[in-house]
């Protein structure tokens, strides 16, 4: 079973989650520009909120590796906590990759809010958060 781990970020916040998350479950961090090489059990895929919305470079990887995606579970950040799951989940059906039902978002820093988060237990609770996933996906 093989898992992986792809980010966008603009900032350096959907970066560091991504870093603590894939030390947690022992997988490659690569950001959304590199393709997976391999087919992947579940891709942990880190998606911020920019102007409403995930990136369009995350789409892109949705679209141009769908074949190697068994399964995103999607994390992120925004200023407001709003989510890019329900965006990623269309982008993701669109391609028939299938997304889970739950996904990890936090607080980020932009312009005077939010100093400094993501923040070390943010990256702590994001790590507790894909250690679970796998578990519960069944992917060791
Ligand atoms: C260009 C830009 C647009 C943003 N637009 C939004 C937004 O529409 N809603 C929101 O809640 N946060 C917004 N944010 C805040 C980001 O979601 C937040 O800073 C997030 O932590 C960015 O992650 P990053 O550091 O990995 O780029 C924006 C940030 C940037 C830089």
């Amino acid at each position: 079973m093989r898992i992986d781990v792809r980010y966008y970020s603009k900032g350096g916040g959907t970066k560091k989650l991504a870093e603590a998350i894939a030390k947690a479950v022992n997988a490659e961090c690569k950001t959304v520009d590199q393709p997976l090489e391999k087919y992947a059990d579940v891709v942990f895929l880190g998606a911020s909120v920019y102007g409403g919305k995930p990136d369009p470079a995350v789409v892109k990887f949705i679209a141009d590796n769908a074949r190697n995606i068994g399964k995103i579970v999607v994390f992120g950040s925004a200023c407001t906590g709003k989510s890019t799951f329900p965006a990623i989940k269309s982008a993701a059906a669109a391609q028939a990759v299938k997304t889970a039902e739950v996904f990890f978002q936090c607080k980020g820093e932009w312009l005077f809010f939010n100093k400094g988060r993501p923040n070390d237990q943010d990256c702590a609770d994001a790590a507790d958060f894909a250690k679970k996933q796998i578990k519960i996906l069944g992917v060791t």
